[in-house]
């Protein structure tokens, strides 16, 4: 979910549409907005799109110079008109991220006293606790501090009050919340890049931390009511970065963005007149005495943890296991003793992720974030950061994150491989020009546009589609059927191609798809078998492989994809780039909302 929300000298409504539209990638069911006008909490909202709500307010215009805004991935209660925020209740409107844990016993509580509710939502009971504590004789503020005294859970909020028009009121617990400063007008948001507009002037509010506003005044108080001052900072948000430009959609201008945006995340860990790597420090602290480590993450960065399992146990013979955020905080996991757990997440806010890492934390384990947003939470509470510079990464698929990601955990293990001794005289200035060519072969990868987009024609009436890999290649096989999924909605599923025979084959009939991803390394022969073994059952084989592995394979593929030549750090990361350009133009030639897949939200701030 995102919010915007002004307190401003000139009307607010057109401007909470533009943070709004800004904010669409973070969930797109419903979207809402309400302003104080003349002493009157008024609202508009709608289900589905900003496109929705921005109909209903031309139907029906709203003035105001205060207001909130809110655009929503449905938690609890269907996407409608009626769940969607804001919610009001007596005087107050509010609007909500993330999720009140103990909403059903407040909800009861306050229906006892006779509050009626009238949406399915937990947000709607932060509405009708505020507005009851003003009804027990509290002022505004007073009531909207303890309100925040009871809620549970983890949630961003923004308040207005109709018999206070210049008020607004936020708080974060969980949920990242920002502070904009204008030029008499204060703002707040999800994000720097709701804002931008705006203004760059932001603070970032730190947890438990709640603000008074006024569009003159700022009060900042922490959670035991304190004032505190807290930095204000300009945001690199950048309009060219956040802007579609030329692209028909945010998501192949971020896979075409991908040679900078790789290059800008590599080269601040790189030494180049030296030709060595640059994260010593970290390695030496985090890896040097490591019995194991641990990397957790959810969806795409999942994946991209998983390819570097090969990289860290291969080249710095570092024990490494890789899960999946939701399942490891419950399994009371057996930590390293010596080594680390890492944290890999675009956004650094992924609710799962943070909870592990939180895990980790309480139970002594050191905790290294590879984010891409330095300010999120997940940055701010662990030991060590190690940011990717991919930049705001808009479509709801990741694309340049995730190569991003992986050139940051690749610069890593081998960092990690020499403070542990594994590097031969050599290998390292090897290894800095493996990752200083990096960016020039993804703008060779890039080539094979045109024929992707033909091969992709023929995917579109396919039902099931399945992604084959060995070795490093298995995690992008799975990244690639991910991706495709997300984007065309066709079912995909990656498998190790070795395992397919132990039950997926029984999928295979005449004509299915099979993306095999197999640059020639020394797995490449028993790939290529596997690819026989389906051949002779009928698939359609698309092999995805640099010049070697094309020449070997000889006729045993019906389409292919030819990538750069590379090494075992590289190849991993150029094989992204195809799979990346297969699901957007499979998805294209199916008309599917590619940048907002259905159901999806970019950042997930809820279990
Ligand atoms: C959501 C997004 C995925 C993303 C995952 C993890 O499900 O739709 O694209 O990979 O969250 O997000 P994170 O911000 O932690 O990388």
């Amino acid at each position: 979910c995102g919010i915007v929300a002004i307190a401003g000298k000139e009307p607010v409504p057109s401007r909470l549409l533009d943070g709004l539209r800004r904010l669409e990638y973070r969930g797109y069911d419903s979207a809402g907005v309400a302003v104080v006008d003349h002493g009157r909490l008024e609202r508009r909202r709608a289900k589905g799109k900003i496109i929705n709500l921005q109909a209903a307010i031309a139907d029906e215009p709203l003035e105001g110079l205060t207001g909130i805004a809110h655009t929503r991935w449905a938690t609890h209660g269907q996407p409608n008109e009626v769940n969607a925020h804001p919610h009001m209740s007596g005087n107050v409107a509010i609007v909500h991220n993330g999720i009140i844990e103990n909403f059903r016993e407040l909800r009861e509580r306050l229906q006892a006293k006779g509050r009626q509710f009238e949406s399915e939502t937990d947000s709607e009971v932060i509405a009708q606790l505020i507005a009851q504590n003003m009804d027990d004789g509290m002022d505004t503020v007073d009531a909207f501090e303890a309100a925040l005294k009871e809620l549970s859970g983890a949630f961003a909020i923004a308040a207005i009050f109709s018999d206070d028009p210049d008020l607004l009121i936020g708080a974060r617990k969980g949920s990242p919340l920002v502070l904009g400063y204008g030029n008499g007008e204060m703002y707040l948001g999800s994000d720097a890049i709701a804002l931008a507009p705006l203004t760059r002037d932001v603070t970032y509010l730190e947890e438990g931390d709640w603000v008074i506003l006024t569009r003159e005044t700022t009060d900042i108080r922490n959670s035991e009511g304190e004032r505190v001052n807290r930095p204000c900072v300009k945001s690199a948000v950048n309009d060219a970065l956040i802007e579609r430009g030329e692209y028909d959609h945010f998501m192949l201008k971020e896979i075409h963005e991908q040679p900078e945006s790789l290059a800008r995340s590599i080269l601040p860990y790189i030494d180049q007149a030296a030709q060595t790597l640059n994260l010593d420090d970290v390695a030496h602290k985090m890896f040097t005495k490591a019995d194991r480590a641990v990397a957790i993450a959810c969806g795409t960065a999942y994946y991209a943890a998983h390819t570097a399992k090969y990289w860290f146990e291969q080249k710095a013979r570092l024990a490494f296991e890789t899960d999946i955020a939701s399942e490891f905080r419950y399994r009371e996991p057996v930590l390293p003793q010596t080594g680390p757990a890492m944290f890999v997440s675009q956004s650094g806010e992924t609710a799962d992720t943070l909870a592990a890492l939180r895990y980790c934390r309480q139970n002594g384990t050191q905790a290294v974030a590879v984010v891409n947003v330095p300010e999120s939470s997940i940055a701010r509470e662990a030991e060590a950061i190690v940011p990717t510079h991919a930049g705001p990464e808009i479509g709801v698929a990741s694309t340049k994150a995730f190569t991003a990601q992986l050139s940051v955990l690749a610069v890593l293990a081998l960092s990690a491989a020499k403070v542990r001794g594994h590097l031969l005289p050599g290998d390292e200035a090897n290894a800095v020009k493996t990752l200083l060519a990096l960016p020039r072969k993804i703008t060779e990868a890039l080539k094979s546009q045109d024929q992707i987009r033909e091969i992709a024609q023929t995917l579109t009436q396919s039902k099931d589609v399945l992604f084959l890999g060995r070795g490093r290649y298995y995690p992008l096989a799975m990244e690639g059927a991910l991706k495709l999924k997300e984007v065309s909605y066709i079912h995909a599923e990656g498998y190790a191609a070795g395992e397919l025979k132990h039950g997926p084959i029984a999928l295979i009939e005449k004509d299915l798809p099979v993306v095999v991803v197999a640059p020639k390394d020394e797995l490449f022969e028993k790939t290529i078998s596997n690819v026989e073994e389906i051949r002779a059952r009928g698939a359609r084989v698309i092999l995805i492989s640099d010049e070697a592995g094309i020449q070997m394979a000889g006729n045993r593929a019906d389409h292919i994809i030819l990538m750069p030549e590379g090494d075992d750090i590289s190849l991993p990361i150029l094989a992204a780039i195809p799979l990346q350009l297969l699901a957007y133009h499979v998805a294209v030639a199916k008309g599917t909302d590619v940048d907002q897949p259905r159901n999806l939200a970019k950042s997930v701030t809820v279990e």
